[in-house]
C-alpha cells in the first residue's frame, strides 16, 4: 500500500473512509472495475475539443486514441472539458480569454483526483492557455497538439489558411476578384480537420511546445488527419503513466534552458510573433525569470531555416515531410542546450540527432540558411518605454529604418471610418497609428495591428507601410508593423500623446522607437490627457481589465502570475 500512498489520486479513491466511499461510488455509474480505484495513475486528458473551435474539432476522436495508451500503461483515464478559444469567431478576441481559460485549466487539474495531465490542443490559444494553467499547478504534463490542416488549394496551387485573408481587400479592391472567386478559396483553404497550416501562431505553438520538451518528438508538424498523429497521440497516452511513475513535473522540464531553445527554435521557424506574448506568461506561471529583451538577445541572431508561409513559400503539410521540427532542432544544435530534459525522459539533443532531412527547399540547413538572421527586433524609445516589438522578416526591408508622419486613429472605429476615405491626408511615406487595442483598451490586445492600408494607396501599388499600435497581428500575417507598444494608450502610455503630424523614427537596427517631439509637449499633452471610459464595469471583463498586465510582460493577470502547487487544503466536508 505504501507505493498506493504516493499518487495524489490516493487521498480521493484510496480511502476507506466515508470521502472515499463518496469518491468512489459515484464514478462507478460509468461502469468502472475495481481495479481502476487501486493504485492506478489517474491521467486527466484536458480537451479543448468544441464545434465552436473548428481547428481543434476533431479531438474528441484523438481523446479515445489518448486513452487507449493510458490504459494499455495502466492508467485510469478520465477526459474533462475546458474553455476552448476559437481564433476565428471569438469576440471581440481570444486572447481576452486566454488567461480565463487558463483559470479553468488551472482549477480543473488541481480540484479533482487527477496525478497527470494530457493537454489537447490546436487553435493558436488554446496550446498556451492550457500550458499556463497546467505550470500554476505542475503535475506531470504531457501536450498532444492537433496538428495542422492539409495544404489549401486553389486552382492548381497551395495557399495558406490565415495568410489569405490579409489579402481579400486588395483581391477584391485591385485584383477585382469575384464572389466566385472568394467561394473557391474560401472552400479550398480549408480542406480538413486541423489548424491554420501556414507557420502561423497555432503552427508555431505546437512547434513551442515540442522546442521545451512538452511532446513526443516529431509531434508538431504531423497534419491532423494523418494516421501517425493518432499512433503519436497512443504513445502520448502510454508515455503520461510512466511520466507520474517517475514523477517527471513541468517544472523539470521547463527550466530557463527550455525557454531559451524555445527562442531560438521559433526564430529558425520563422514562428509568429504572438509567440513572445505567450512564452512570457508561461514563463511567469512556472517561474522562470524571462523578459521581453531575451527575445531579442536570444533569438534575432538565429539562421531562418523553415520556407513557409507567411514569410516563405511551402506549408506545414510539407514541413512534416521534409522531416518536420527534429530537423531543425538537429540543424540548430549548436544554438541550443541539447541536454535539456524532454517528457520522454530523454534531452531534447538526444530525441533529434538523427533526423533526416528530405527536402532541403523546405527546410534549409544552419550552414546554408534562407536568411542570416530572423527572429524579432525589440525596440526601445520614448514611444514604447517598456518595449515594443517588429518582425524583421515579414517586414519590407526599405520600411526597417524610417522616418514619417503620423496619420492617427483613436481606436479601431476611427480607423474603419476613414481609412479608405479619398480625403484622408495619408501617402505611402506616413506612419499608421492606431491607439486603444492593447490589453487595457480593446479590451484583449486584439490582432489588428497589421491594419489593411487604405484603399487609394492599395491601388496605387503599394503593398506596405509602417504601421504602430498597442495590439498583436496574426502570425499568418506580415508587413512592417510595430507591434505590442508598452505601456499601452488606453492607460496613458505615451503612445496616446501621439498627434496628427508628429515625426515618428523607426530605426530598427539600431532598435529604436522615437516620437520627435519634445518632453516638454509630451507633458503637456498628457496633462490634458483624459483616459478613455472602461470597456466594462462588471464580469469578467472587469477583472481582466483591472488585473491585466502589459505586453512586455505577457499579457497575463498579475494575480495568476506563478503556482499555487497541486496541494489541496481542505476536503469537501
Ligand atoms: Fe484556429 Fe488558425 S484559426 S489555428
Ligand atoms: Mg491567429
Amino acid at each position: 500500500m505504501s507505493n498506493e500512498k504516493k499518487l495524489r489520486s490516493y487521498e480521493w479513491f484510496g480511502r476507506s473512509d466515508k470521502m472515499g466511499f463518496v469518491h468512489r461510488s459515484w464514478f462507478r455509474t460509468q461502469g468502472y472495475p475495481d481495479d481502476y480505484f487501486m493504485n492506478k495513475p489517474v491521467i486527466g486528458i484536458c480537451n479543448t475539443w468544441s464545434e465552436l473551435t473548428p481547428c481543434n474539432s476533431h479531438l474528441r476522436d484523438l481523446a479515445e486514441i489518448v486513452k487507449r495508451g493510458v490504459i494499455e500503461a495502466g492508467g485510469f483515464p478520465l477526459e474533462f472539458p475546458v474553455t476552448s478559444l476559437g481564433e476565428t469567431v471569438m469576440r471581440p478576441t481570444t486572447m481576452l480569454f486566454r488567461n480565463l481559460a487558463s483559470m479553468d485549466v488551472e482549477e480543473s487539474i488541481r480540484a479533482n483526483p487527477i496525478d497527470g495531465v494530457v493537454l489537447l490542443t490546436g487553435c493558436d490559444k488554446t496550446t498556451p492557455s492550457t500550458i499556463m494553467g497546467a505550470c500554476s499547478v505542475d503535475l506531470p504534463t504531457i501536450v498532444v497538439p492537433g496538428g495542422p490542416m492539409l495544404n489549401g488549394r486553389f486552382r492548381g496551387e497551395c495557399i495558406g489558411s490565415g495568410s489569405f485573408n490579409w489579402l481579400i481587400k486588395e483581391k477584391q479592391g485591385v485584383e477585382n476578384y469575384t464572389e466566385q472567386d472568394i467561394y473557391e478559396v474560401e472552400t479550398g483553404v480549408a480542406r480538413s480537420q486541423g489548424h491554420c497550416m501556414t507557420m502561423g501562431t497555432a503552427s508555431s505553438m505546437a512547434c513551442m511546445a515540442e522546442s521545451l520538451g512538452l511532446t513526443l518528438p516529431g509531434m508538431a508538424a504531423i497534419p491532423a488527419v494523418d494516421a501517425r498523429k493518432k499512433q503519436f497521440a497512443q504513445l502520448s497516452g502510454r508515455r503520461i503513466v510512466e511520466m507520474v511513475k517517475e514523477d517527471l513535473r513541468l517544472s523539470r522540464i521547463l527550466t530557463r534552458a527550455a525557454f531559451e531553445n524555445a527562442i531560438v527554435i521559433n526564430s529558425a521557424i520563422g514562428g509568429s510573433s504572438n509567440f513572445i506574448i505567450h512564452l512570457l506568461a508561461i514563463a511567469g506561471r512556472i517561474g522562470v525569470p524571462l523578459t521581453l529583451e531575451d527575445f531579442d538577445a536570444i533569438g534575432s541572431k538565429v539562421p531562418l531555416l523553415l520556407n513557409l508561409k507567411p514569410s516563405g513559400k511551402y506549408l506545414m503539410e510539407d514541413f512534416y515531410y521534409a522531416g518536420g521540427l527534429p530537423v531543425i532542432i538537429r540543424e540548430m544544435q549548436s544554438y541550443l542546450h541539447n541536454n535539456a530534459l524532454t517528457v520522454n525522459g530523454k534531452n531534447i539533443g538526444d530525441n533529434c540527432a538523427v533526423s533526416p532531412c528530405y527536402n532541403t527547399d523546405v527546410i534549409a540547413t544552419a550552414q546554408q540558411p534562407l536568411k542570416k538572421e530572423a527572429g524579432m527586433a525589440v525596440l526601445k524609445g520614448n514611444l514604447c518605454q517598456n518595449g515594443a516589438i517588429l518582425k524583421p522578416s515579414a517586414a519590407s526591408p526599405h520600411l526597417l529604418q524610417h522616418r514619417g508622419r503620423a496619420v492617427v486613429f483613436e481606436n479601431i472605429e476611427d480607423y474603419h471610418a476613414r481609412i479608405d476615405d479619398p480625403n484622408l491626408d495619408i501617402d505611402e511615406h506616413c506612419v499608421i497609428v492606431l491607439k486603444g487595442v492593447g490589453p487595457v483598451g480593446y479590451p484583449g490586445m486584439p490582432e489588428v495591428g497589421n491594419v489593411d492600408l487604405p484603399m487609394k494607396l492599395l491601388q496605387k501599388g503599394i503593398r506596405d507601410m509602417v504601421r504602430i499600435s498597442d495590439g498583436r497581428m496574426s502570425g499568418t500575417a506580415g508587413g512592417t508593423v510595430v507591434l505590442h507598444v508598452s505601456p499601452e494608450s488606453s492607460i496613458g502610455g505615451v503612445l496616446a500623446l501621439v498627434q496628427n503630424g508628429d515625426m515618428i523614427e523607426l530605426d530598427v537596427a539600431n532598435r529604436k522607437l522615437h516620437l520627435d517631439v519634445s518632453d516638454e509637449e509630451l507633458a503637456a499633452r498628457k496633462a490634458s490627457w483624459q483616459q478613455p471610459a472602461p470597456m466594462a464595469t462588471r464580469g469578467y471583463v472587469k477583472f481582466y481589465i483591472d488585473h491585466v498586465q502589459q505586453a512586455h510582460l505577457g499579457a497575463d493577470l498579475d494575480v495568476l502570475r506563478g503556482g499555487s502547487g497541486a496541494e489541496v487544503l481542505r476536503d469537501l466536508h
